[in-house]
């Protein structure tokens, strides 16, 4: 049996955590066991590697460092948690993967693509998300969300060139692989963003019963 492997990605502030734990209690209600888990970390020592990757320094961090701490607690992650879920048929929702690594390291940061696609295979083999839902809003509204919550984290710190070149690169993947992205449009009102989730249940519940 294989689970399913669905992820949530989007912008700082779109609602991926707040909607991730909406979507689990739905799912866990029809009797699915859902993994609820998150990126970067995930893992006890996958999590201290966020810590590294968030936590502002004063050193600035090598773009190709950032490319292979999110590649290493990836590596972790997979190996730890999410393979072992699949394995045993659970539904994994995960709070960013590596479509953000190519919004943020590839988009943001502008690191080659290419070099971004060797990372995910040499770290994922063939595995890729069954469905990513994508959360998209102008970033005004994101950095907006994210700041009312409190200090920034490193990324938070970026200005607004980065998290446009963050949100594109979320279209274009999505644009480009209809068959596997939904994108959500993550600036309505919390209750409208879950009744758009709630229209998705059934096919979400098809995928997992297989
Ligand atoms: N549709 C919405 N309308 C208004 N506020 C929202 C909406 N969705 C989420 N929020 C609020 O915006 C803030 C950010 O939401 P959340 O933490 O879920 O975003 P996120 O996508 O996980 O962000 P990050 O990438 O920074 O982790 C929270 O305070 C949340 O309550
Ligand atoms: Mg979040």
């Amino acid at each position: 049996m294989t689970g399913l492997f669905i992820t949530l990605e989007g912008p700082e502030g779109a609602g991926k955590s707040t909607n991730r734990e909406y979507l689990a209690e739905r799912l866990r209600a029809k009797g699915i066991e859902v993994v609820l888990t998150r990126e970067p970390g995930g893992t006890p020592l996958a999590e201290r590697i966020r810590d590294v990757l968030l936590a502002p320094v004063d050193e600035v961090m090598n773009a190709d460092t950032e490319l292979l701490l999110v590649f290493a607690a990836r590596a972790q992650h997979l190996a730890a948690v999410i393979r072992p879920a699949l394995a045993r048929g659970a539904v994994v929702l995960c709070d960013r993967f590596t479509d953000s690594t190519y919004a943020y390291q590839g988009g943001g940061r502008g690191l080659s693509l290419e070099r971004i696609a060797t990372l995910e295979t040499f770290v994922q083999g063939d595995l890729r998300p069954d469905l990513t839902l994508v959360f998209d809003l102008p970033i005004e509204i994101g950095m907006a969300r994210a700041s009312a919550r409190g200090r920034l984290d490193r990324f938070e710190l970026e200005g607004r060139v980065f998290f446009e070149a963050v949100r594109g690169a979320f279209l274009k993947r999505a644009e480009a692989d209809p068959a596997r992205y939904l994108l959500v449009d993550a600036s309505q009102p919390l209750a409208q963003v879950q009744q758009s989730l709630d229209a998705l249940l059934p096919r979400l519940l098809e995928l997992a019963r297989g």
